[in-house]
């Protein structure tokens, strides 16, 4: 089916100008960016993003570095996005990600790795409303 997931490219990659890179990722990958911003977020918008993971250890790390610099928050649609955008991603810790996969070419650390995606369509849609509102996004 077609799908839509949230993808967020990370202050750790917009600050070496990775931007393009990783968009052209996602676009030889079938991806479509329907929407797309950049953005500085607040402690507070981090926290509440990111609420899920309110009681790991690494939250406070999580959330300073996601209000640390410039963000682009943008929606990929495509055939099974979500799970396409994942394998596109490659492992969360870049010890781990496959060759080829945007965390393995750009990603500095578990923490500071360049992306975040939607682990599933439930939580994309939510992503998705927490930054976009229906009428941005244009496929
Ligand atoms: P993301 O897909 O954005 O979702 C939650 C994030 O928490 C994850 O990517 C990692 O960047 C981050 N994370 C996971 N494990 C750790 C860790 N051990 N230390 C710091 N950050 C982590």
């Amino acid at each position: 089916a077609i799908e839509r997931t949230l993808s967020i490219i990370k202050p750790d990659a917009t600050r070496r100008n990775l931007t393009g890179k990783i968009n052209a990722k996602f676009e030889d990958a079938g991806l479509r960016i329907v929407a797309q911003k950049r953005m500085k977020l607040s402690i507070e918008q981090a926290q509440q993003f990111y609420a899920v993971h309110s009681a790991r250890p690494f939250f406070g790390e999580l959330t300073e570095f996601m209000a640390s610099g410039p963000v682009v928050v943008q929606v990929l649609e495509g055939e099974g996005a979500v799970l396409k955008n994942r394998e596109v991603m490659g492992a969360t810790n870049p010890k781990d990600a496959a060759p080829g996969t945007i965390r393995a070419e750009f990603a500095e650390s578990v923490g500071e790795n360049s992306v975040h995606g939607s682990d599933a369509p439930e939580t994309a849609a939510q992503e998705i409303a927490f930054f976009f509102a229906g009428t941005e996004l244009v496929g």
